[in-house]
This record gives structure tokens, sequence and C-alpha cells, in this order.
């Protein structure tokens, strides 16, 4: 029986037109962006690295004044990066890596963790590399300090080292907290990002670093999803520096802690390599595998 009643629209699925007519939620042109990033104003110094040990150092850090923090910690493993394991050239690894003795990982773990709450930003984000074998203590440190977990991301990179009776170790993991589950920032620049991440680890040959050096494109995308132009990083664990040159590539500033001092040399080199958003491309310039195929489908430009 017919009624006036108007029909309700019918929802019609076309697959892939999601994908051709995505756009991130926020981006900025390079111009927009430097502006972004010009009328900042800080209560306290930025870009900025203290030598020094980050758990007593964050207590210097202003309230409140953090828009995301990447931390990449000891992983306690008793790894001695000066002997030439994994085809490394020993006289190219930095001295004095500070690792954390295995009994005392939790307590260490524990202690710069419960220094985060307090300087984030109510909306702020912690993204954090762990291996597995002390997973467990930076999961239960998170959940003390009522850090909410958003996502586990796995990161899968190639490591190079062979084993006879186990699987070789592939990934790392990246957790990815929050403050205020009801209130983080996620800027969503991709279509289907998923938390799986394929990122190898680059071989610089002849270039003499810190021997946990993160590829620069693991942490821009902890960056690009997790902040804005103009933002405040800081990473407690600075190694090399590189989130600080990612950061200084990418229109943000950055604040970060290093208790071994012979790295400042290789940290300098590697800021006075780049220019103020060097790196930064808009999220929509960037090759998007999915998108790019719907958009085609689509004959979307
Ligand atoms: C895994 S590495 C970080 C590597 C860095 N993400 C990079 O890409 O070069 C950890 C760093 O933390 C430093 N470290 C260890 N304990 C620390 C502490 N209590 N405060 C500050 N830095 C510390 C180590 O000297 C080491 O350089």
């Amino acid at each position: 029986m017919k009624t006036d009643q108007p029909s309700k629209p019918k929802r019609s699925y076309i697959p892939h037109k999601a994908a051709a007519e995505f756009k991130p939620s926020m981006d900025w042109t390079k111009e927009q962006a430097f502006e972004e990033y010009n009328s900042r104003i800080f209560a306290q110094e930025v870009d900025k690295i203290y030598f020094e040990d980050c758990i007593s150092g964050m207590e210097n850090i202003q309230s409140e004044s953090i828009d995301i923090i990447i931390a990449d910690p000891p992983f306690g493993l008793r790894f001695n990066e000066k002997e030439a394991l994994y085809n490394r050239d020993s006289q190219l690894v930095a001295d004095g890596y500070l690792d954390v003795k295995i009994e005392d990982y939790t307590e260490f773990t524990y202690s710069w963790i419960s220094k985060l709450p307090r300087i984030m930003k109510e909306d702020a984000g912690v993204w954090i590399f762990s291996g597995w074998t002390h997973l467990i203590d930076v999961l239960n440190a998170l959940k003390d300090n009522k850090l909410t977990l958003i996502n586990h991301i796995i990161w899968k990179y190639q490591f190079g080292v062979f084993t006879r009776r186990k699987f070789v170790t592939s990934h790392y993991h990246i957790l990815f907290a929050v403050k205020n589950e009801k209130d983080y920032f996620f800027n969503k620049i991709e279509h289907y990002p998923e938390d799986v991440w394929h990122i190898n680890r680059e071989y610089n040959r002849g270039v003499k670093k810190n021997a946990t050096k993160l590829p620069p494109d693991v942490v821009r995308r902890c960056i690009d999803f997790g902040s804005v132009p103009g933002d405040l990083i800081l990473d407690p664990f600075i190694g090399n520096g590189t989130t600080a040159i990612v950061a200084k590539g990418s229109y943000r500033y950055y604040l970060g802690f290093e208790i071994n001092t012979t790295l400042k040399d290789i940290i300098s080199k590697g800021l006075e390599k780049i220019q103020v958003g060097d790196d930064y491309i808009p999220y929509c310039n960037r090759p998007d595998e999915l998108v790019d195929k719907a958009k085609k489908k689509f004959k979307i430009k």
C-alpha cells in the first residue's frame, strides 16, 4: 500500500567511492604551514636539547605545554652496540649508549612515563617505541599513569640478523596513548591508515651514529598523524636527534633530552643540514595508493 510518507533515501554503497573522495581531516599548503609555524608563541625556550636525565629534566618543562611526545627509550636488552653486531662497523657507532639494567627496567619505565601527564596538553598523545621483551612494563606504566591506549601499532622492518632455533624478530611496537580518550588529537591524513607499518631501516654507510637510530619516515608518520604545524614535540630520549630533525623539517618545534653527551656533535650536524619546513609536503600531495587508484577509477583529478 502506498502512503504519503516520503521514502527514506537508499544508502547505496559504491565500492572505492569514499577512497576517491577522501580528503585529510586537516591539511595545509606550504605557505599556510609556515604561517601556522610562525604564529606560535611559547612561554618556555623551544628548539632545545638538554643533555641530562629526562626523568629529572622533565620536571622543568612547563605544565600542559607539549602537543605530542615521541619516545624511543633504551630497550633494556643489554645491547652492546660497540660490538660489531648486525653487520655494523663499530668505528661508526657513537660511544656511550646508555641502556637500563633488566632488573631496573620496570621502575625506570614507570619513572619516566609518570612525568608525562603533567606536561601534556589535554588533547596530546604519546607515541612510545618498544621491543617485545619489556612491552609489559610500558603497558602497565601507561595504565598506572591513566594514559589510555588508542592504538598498538606494529612496525615491520628488516633487521638483518639470522636465527637458528627461533623466528627472526622483525618488528617493534609503537604504542599510541592519550591523556583524554574523549578529546585527543588525531589527523586522519590517509583514507585507510592501518596499524601495521612497513618501513625499512636505513643503512647510511660511512655515517657515524648511535646504534639505534630510527628511520625519519617512522617518526614523521607519528608527527603527521599526531600534530599540526607549529606544535611543540618532546622526545625524552633523542639519541641522534631524529625527532628534532624531522620536527624542524616539518614546521614543528621540538624539545629533547639525551644523557649521552657524545651525541652532541651528531645532533647539531643533523640539525644544521636541514632548514625549517624543508621536508614539508601537504598531505593531499603525497602518494596514497588506495586513494590514487580509486581516483583513477572515477576519473577524479
Ligand atoms: C633507543 S635510543 C634513541 C634513538 C633515537 N630515537 C634516534 O633515532 O636516534 C635511546 C637513547 O636514550 C638515551 N638515554 C638513556 N637513558 C636516558 C635518560 N634517563 N634520559 C635521557 N636520555 C637517556 C640513550 O643514551 C640513547 O641515546
